[in-house]
């Protein structure tokens, strides 16, 4: 199989650029700016881009002719809690997270749906529990809600747009876990979360086309 993962220099992306090498597959690994650890991953079936996702037309590297799993992984969270509330946020806090969370899954599929068509693939964007309103009940951190709702909604007409091209579009929650974004708090640990949701890809439950999914494979309403 061949994967493309953003944001895969560091947290839940270097885990998944890990765990699909452990299982044989080709990884063409996305980082913004420094390779960071996937320099360290001595693999021939590692392949490193740059790809700043925030950037429309952003220069690429070689890019595989077919993609089998595509995995929009790269985020921001934005400014810390305090620059999140209500009295803090600006609207340039506000568009420089949509443009990343948002956009930049957006941007990548713009650029490799054929890719992912031609292998009747599957497109995996990580969005967060922070998305949904249902799940809404403590308010604040405007931008990053907001972001990952739109990626939520950006997801869904993903899946409809590109079902009748063989290809599924699933929207993940990874879970709370320990990485740079949360400080390194968090109540589970990169692997878990990626082999969790690794086993909501593989399923390729066509029920969940669309819909916001945990790691656990618990679907969360939004
Ligand atoms: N950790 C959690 O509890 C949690 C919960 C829900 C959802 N998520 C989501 O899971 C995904 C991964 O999060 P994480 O916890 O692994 O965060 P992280 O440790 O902060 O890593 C974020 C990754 O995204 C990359 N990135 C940021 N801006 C980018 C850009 N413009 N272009 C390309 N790559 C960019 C970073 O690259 P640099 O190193 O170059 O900055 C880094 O590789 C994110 O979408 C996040 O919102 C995480």
């Amino acid at each position: 199989m061949k994967v493309l993962i953003t944001g895969a220099n560091r947290g839940i992306g270097l885990g998944f650029a890990r765990h699909y090498l452990e299982q044989g597959h080709d990884v063409w690994a996305c980082y913004r700016s420094s390779p960071g650890k996937l320099a360290g991953l001595a693999c021939q079936r590692l392949h490193l881009l740059q790809w700043d996702v925030a950037l429309d037309d952003a220069p690429v590297g070689e890019l595989p002719d077919s993609i089998d799993l595509l995995i929009n992984n790269a985020g921001i969270y934005g400014p810390g809690k305090d620059g999140q509330e209500l009295a803090n946020i600006t609207a340039d806090a506000m568009l420089e997270v949509f443009n990343v969370d948002c956009a930049g899954p957006l941007r990548v599929v713009q650029r490799l749906a054929n890719r992912v068509i031609s292998s009747k693939g599957v497109i995996a964007n990580i969005s967060s529990k922070m998305g949904s309103s249902d799940d809404n009940s403590s308010g604040g951190t405007y931008a990053y809600r907001a972001a990952k709702a739109g990626l939520v909604i950006v997801s869904k007409s993903m899946a409809v747009d590109l079902a009748p091209h063989g290809v599924f579009v699933i929207t993940l929650h990874p879970g709370w876990v320990r990485t740079d974004m949360v400080n390194n708090t968090g109540l589970i640990d990169v692997d878990r979360s990626v082999s969790g949701m690794a086993g909501v890809i593989a399923a390729r439950n066509h029920d969940q086309a669309g819909l916001l999914v945990a790691f656990d494979g618990k679907v969360i309403p939004y």
